[in-house]
């Protein structure tokens, strides 16, 4: 099969692509025929060799002969089962995050089944690689806020990636009067999801800027973690879903500080994968939720895609398609 393969840390000019063996399915696993697989803030990364987090997962001087292959979304079709396999058979559709294992950037790839879910016949491949990761990490950060009222505010910081355009959507039933921070290219497209008010970064600090909110949702976690407390009202609650290791360890060591002190709460989201996938996908069949990909890729293209994704530029999601819809 062709597969994507990275052997050293690196831009995404380390990537080959080439012919590898094609993988079997062990006792309670699937063998998934890809069709689309979609680009992570976490691929990117650990392509690069970022951050110590990653490098103990991937290898400290070189990825290890068992994660040279990235990519954690994937939707495609059921290609064989191991005998312990009851959930699944060949045929069915089905997507799911792979992440703590990927392998997504492949033609094939062998998935614990617990990690797959049944793709509804009106989700594209595309879309249903789109969603896992990023649509989890934005509910997952909601749902960690805590119960929210009619008319209380919210702040996402970094709206217009994967996870900001889920969030946006998740909120939007809510009542909630949300302002989305981002570059100043991808405001209309904010706006058009729900957000009340924009901010283009490059201008404005949502921190220095007098306004408040009840919540507030990192994706990207680049200003100090004290400063965007402080644009929070007493008694409000600030979700960090990634960034900048020392923002992330700051809020660690500060928790605790700022919630006996100013009475509000930080909290880290660690993602749990595929956890709460069946509420999206209901979400998605009744119409109140489509991830907003911005461009499909061929799996021979994935450098290009990896490229692209580093510019900045993808409003949404950026999706690799490995088998065109017919
Ligand atoms: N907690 C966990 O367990 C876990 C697991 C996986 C991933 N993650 C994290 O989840 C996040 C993934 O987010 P994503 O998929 O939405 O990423 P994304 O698609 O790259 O979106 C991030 C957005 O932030 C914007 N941005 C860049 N610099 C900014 C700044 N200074 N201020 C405000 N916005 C800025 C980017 O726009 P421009 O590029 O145009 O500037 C982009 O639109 C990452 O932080 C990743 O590390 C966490």
């Amino acid at each position: 099969m062709n597969a994507v393969v990275f052997s050293r840390y690196g831009s995404p000019d380390v990537l080959e692509f080439k012919e590898i063996a094609k993988p079997s399915p062990l006792e309670r696993e699937v063998l998934v025929r890809i069709h689309a697989t979609s680009l992570n803030e976490w691929d990117d990364g650990a392509l690069r060799g970022e951050d110590v987090v990653n490098r103990l997962i991937f290898g400290l001087f070189a990825p290890k002969w068992n994660r040279q292959i990235l990519g954690s979304d994937i939707a495609g079709v059921v290609e064989a089962v191991g005998h312990g396999v009851t959930r699944f058979k060949p045929g069915d559709a089905v997507y799911g995050d792979l992440s703590g294992r990927w392998g997504g950037f492949a033609e094939f790839v062998c998935a614990p089944e617990s990690a797959l879910a049944t793709k509804p016949p009106g989700m594209t491949f595309e879309q249903a690689a789109a969603i896992p990761q990023a649509g989890l990490l934005a509910f997952q950060a909601l749902r960690m806020m805590g119960p929210m009222r009619p008319g209380q505010s919210l702040l996402i910081n970094g709206a217009g990636g994967g996870v900001g355009t889920f969030a946006l959507q998740l909120l939007k039933p809510l009542g909630v009067v949300v302002s989305a921070v981002d570059s100043a290219a991808k405001l209309e497209l904010l706006r058009e999801l729900g957000a009340t008010q924009v901010h283009d970064y490059a201008r404005e600090d949502f921190t220095q800027g007098g306004q408040r909110y009840d919540f507030i949702l990192d994706v990207k976690t680049l200003r100090s973690v004290l400063a965007c407390t402080r644009a929070l009202k007493p008694g409000g609650t600030y979700v960090t879903v990634g960034g900048s290791m020392a923002r992330l360890f700051q809020a660690l060591l500060l928790w605790p500080w700022i919630a006996l002190v100013q009475r509000k709460k930080i909290r880290l989201l660690a993602l749990k994968a595929n956890e709460g996938l069946e509420s999206l996908n209901e979400l998605f069949e009744a119409g109140k939720l489509a991830p907003v990909v911005d461009r499909c890729f061929g799996l021979e293209e994935t450098v290009a895609a990896f490229r692209f994704y580093g510019t900045g530029q993808h409003k949404g999601k950026v999706v690799i398609t490995v088998v065109p819809e017919s």
